[in-house]
């Protein structure tokens, strides 16, 4: 019998990471035989966790915080969007070395627009952060059509250096947390910043929300999502939508890359959902 291929993520902290969950959903679905598990690492140990996964015959790594600029800067080869993003969340080794992808704004796009049906296109986009998650988003944002991407973070030289790499002057600009109040309104708010993990509450303008036609998305979920999305509700939002559509989606674009196939995301996204829900009940 041959043993089957070896796939992990690797983040710190991943005690909580659904991925082993979604990937071995998809493994029995596709009927693909493989293990994959969960490495929790330091940024030090960063470069050994991922020599003795090869070693061990490991062949591909998803990568989450904080590794996902380290793990770009390690590929030998890499795919435009990773390079756009200058962070990677998929790893596939080659044989020589490391090939890198980033597939969480292909992920975003898909969960917003083949999910929930809704139209990207023309919307006038806010994007709150510059780290990696917003990195990760920002330029399928653009691919997608909207009619402007205005990125705000707490730290002004973030927003100009990930709006100088999207390369867009016309459509993406960056502007300062402090005017948030003198920005207008927007068709989408999209929240990549790390806010609700160490905040309760987002005392954002209830002004950036264009009435009746406003799409909130927080790129996090479970708890981290909850203070984002109560103010995106509160403020008007014709929907407000948290990060585990996208996590499945994301998911699926790895897969695909590693395996040649792409499962069907509909049962494990629902599955995912009724036990948030369950949860959030349970609170
Ligand atoms: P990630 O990979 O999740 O994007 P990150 O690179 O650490 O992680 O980025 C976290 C983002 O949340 C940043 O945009 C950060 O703003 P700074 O660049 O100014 O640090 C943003 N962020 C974190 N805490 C915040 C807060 N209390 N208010 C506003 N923005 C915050």
């Amino acid at each position: 019998m041959t043993t089957p291929a070896r796939y992990a993520v690797v983040g710190r902290p991943i005690a909580h990471s659904l991925s082993p969950r979604i990937h071995a959903a998809f493994a029995r679905e596709t009927g693909i035989a493989l293990t994959y598990t969960a490495i929790e690492a330091a940024p030090e140990e960063f470069e050994a966790v991922l020599a003795a996964f090869v070693a061990e015959g490991g062949r591909g790594l998803n990568v989450t915080l904080p590794h996902k600029e380290r793990a770009f800067a390690l590929c030998a080869e890499a795919t435009p969007r990773a390079r756009a993003a200058g962070a990677a969340n998929t790893l596939t080794w080659t044989g020589g070395g490391w090939h890198g992808d980033n597939t969480d704004g292909a992920g975003l796009v898909r969960d917003l627009t083949e999910r929930r049906r809704h139209d990207l296109r023309g919307r006038r986009c806010l994007l709150l952060g510059a780290g990696g998650a917003a990195r990760g988003v920002a330029p399928l944002l653009l691919d997608a059509g909207v009619s402007e991407l205005i990125v705000v973070n707490r730290t002004a030289e973030r927003a100009d250096a990930l709006c100088l790499a999207l390369g867009e002057p016309a459509r993406a600009r960056a502007r300062y947390w402090d005017d948030l109040d003198a920005l207008g309104d927007f068709g989408m708010i999209v929240n990549a910043t790390s806010l609700g993990r160490e905040q309760s509450r987002v005392g954002l303008p209830f002004g950036l929300v264009a009435p009746g036609h406003c799409l909130a998305v927080d790129l996090s979920y479970g708890e981290a999502a909850v203070p984002f999305l109560a103010w995106a509700r509160a403020a008007g939002c014709a929907d407000a939508v948290d990060g585990l559509g996208m996590l499945v989606e994301q998911a699926a674009e790895s897969f695909q890359r590693w395996h040649g196939v792409r499962p069907d995301t509909g049962p494990v996204y629902a599955a995912l959902r009724a036990r948030a829900d369950a949860l959030a009940t349970a609170d």
